[in-house]
Formats: structure tokens, C-alpha cells, sequence
């Protein structure tokens, strides 16, 4: 069975509504590359690095599991400390973003 994934975005102060499928896209970076961004979004292509693919949970699952340590590093370096800014590239596009609002920063 195909899971459709909603997911709300806002991006330069209007709202959007995509939904994709599981594992459509590499990561949410790449969707939002894909779909709505503009191509700073997302610099070091999903490596966890550069930062440029922020993004703020407002409603959802705000609670999403850091694995991995770049994205660990590369928050504290830009001295970010609350659990729902992240970097989109470190989210899977699964059943964990269903439903989820979210804002590009
Ligand atoms: S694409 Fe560089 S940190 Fe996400």
C-alpha cells in the first residue's frame, strides 16, 4: 500500500501544501529543493554541513530523532539549541512527517 505523506509548509510568508510518497525523495532538503525553494536551499547537498536547510516544526511530530552528529555539530555551531529547528536534510520523508507543519527559515 502506497503511504501518502501531507506535510504544510510555510516558505517566504505564504503556505503550501505538498504531499509526496514514502522514500520519494531522499530527504525533505530534497523535496523542498524540488518543490518550492530556491537552489541555496540545501548547499552541501545533505551532508549535515552547511546549515542552509533550516527548517522550524510549528505542529506535528516535533520530537524527531537527531542521528546524526553533523546535524548535532553543525546546530550548535550556529548555536541552536531547540529540538524543533532542524535541518531538513536529516529527515526522512516517511510516516514520521505525516501531517506535520513546518517553516522555511
Ligand atoms: S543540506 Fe547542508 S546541512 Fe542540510
Amino acid at each position: 500500500m502506497t503511504v501518502i505523506i501531507k506535510i504544510e509548509v510555510i516558505y517566504d510568508g505564504n503556505s503550501y501544501f505538498l504531499q509526496t510518497t514514502k522514500h520519494a525523495y531522499a530527504n525533505l532538503m530534497v523535496l523542498l529543493l524540488n518543490e518550492l525553494t530556491d537552489e541555496d536551499f540545501g548547499d552541501c547537498k545533505g551532508m549535515g554541513k552547511c546549515g542552509t536547510c533550516l527548517i522550524e516544526i510549528l505542529e506535528g511530530n516535533d520530537d524527531l530523532e537527531r542521528q546524526d552528529r553533523n546535524e548535532e555539530t553543525t546546530l550548535s555551531k550556529m548555536k541552536i539549541n531547540q529540538s524543533n529547528i532542524r535541518l531538513a536534510c536529516q529527515l526522512l520523508v516517511d510516516e514520521s512527517l505525516m501531517g506535520i507543519k513546518i517553516r522555511v527559515i
